[in-house]
Formats: C-alpha cells, sequence, structure tokens
C-alpha cells in the first residue's frame, strides 16, 4: 500500500512501491485522504485526490502492476491503521514529507503516525 498526497517524495514512494510489487507479482493499493479538517469545497478535493491516483494507477500500469484505488474522507494522520486493515495490505511505502515538506524534521506527521500505528512494516521514502 501507498498513501500518496501528491508530493515529490510521495511520487517517489509510488515508483518504489509499484516496483516491489512488480516484483513480487502482487496488487498495490494507492491511498489519498482527504482530510476531513480542510475548509475547501469537497469538489475540489474529490477532484484533485482523484487526479494524484489516477495518475499513481497510470505508472502502475504501465509496468503491469495491478493498482486499486482508494480514496476517502477522514484524518491522513489517523486512519492509516484502519486503510491498512481493512485492504490487508502487508507492507506501507510512504514518504518521508509531504506538501508541508519542513525539511528540518526527520518526518512529516502522516508519516510518523503511520509508522507508529500501522501492524505491517513500513518502508519510508525520502
Ligand atoms: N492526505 C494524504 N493521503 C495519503 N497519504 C498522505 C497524505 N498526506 C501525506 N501522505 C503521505 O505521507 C507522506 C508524508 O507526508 P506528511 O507526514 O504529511 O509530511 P508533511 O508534514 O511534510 O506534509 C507523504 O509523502 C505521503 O506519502
Ligand atoms: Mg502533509
Amino acid at each position: 500500500m501507498v498513501p500518496t498526497d501528491g508530493s515529490k517524495c510521495s511520487l517517489k514512494a509510488e515508483d518504489i512501491a509499484i516496483s516491489i510489487a512488480k516484483n513480487f507479482k502482487a496488487k498495490l493499493v494507492v491511498v489519498h485522504v482527504i482530510d476531513e479538517k480542510l475548509i475547501y469545497p469537497f469538489e475540489v478535493l474529490e477532484e484533485e485526490g482523484n487526479t494524484i491516483l489516477d495518475e499513481a494507477a497510470r505508472k502502475g500500469k504501465d509496468e503491469g502492476v495491478d493498482v486499486e484505488q482508494v480514496l476517502i474522507v477522514g484524518s491522513p494522520a489517523h486512519d492509516m491503521e484502519k486503510i491498512v486493515e481493512k485492504t490487508g495490505a502487508d507492507l506501507v511505502v510512504i514518504g518521508t514529507h509531504g506538501k508541508t515538506g519542513i525539511r528540518k524534521i526527520l518526518m512529516g506527521s502522516v508519516a510518523e503516525s503511520t509508522v507508529k500505528t500501522v501492524k505491517v512494516p513500513v518502508l519510508l521514502v525520502k
């Protein structure tokens, strides 16, 4: 599973997840969580999320990888555990930084919370 916000780091995470899935002939789940706290027209966030997921799925398909897209509304930091459980993913590939991208901290809050809460191995991509 690869959670993505379309940031540079998450695009790298997508590429690595695709190559792992290809090598293991595994299925890949790409996930985007629309932050329920964002005060922004839902249609815009939904379209942005679908664009990010479509692009990841297209890259996967180019490599012959079966990609499932998951778009949900919730808390990007707190929902990863439940999404991992629901999808049955056995590896999470995630960027250290995202759209906020404060480089001096080791990793962003979504990455940190994911490492802390999910029960499967996490591969951090920087
Ligand atoms: N809304 C989101 N939905 C899915 N994945 C996300 C989302 N936000 C961040 N991520 C994932 O978490 C990684 C780290 O981002 P984050 O912890 O939010 O750092 P930052 O504080 O720099 O934005 C991203 O590279 C991406 O893989
Ligand atoms: Mg972020």
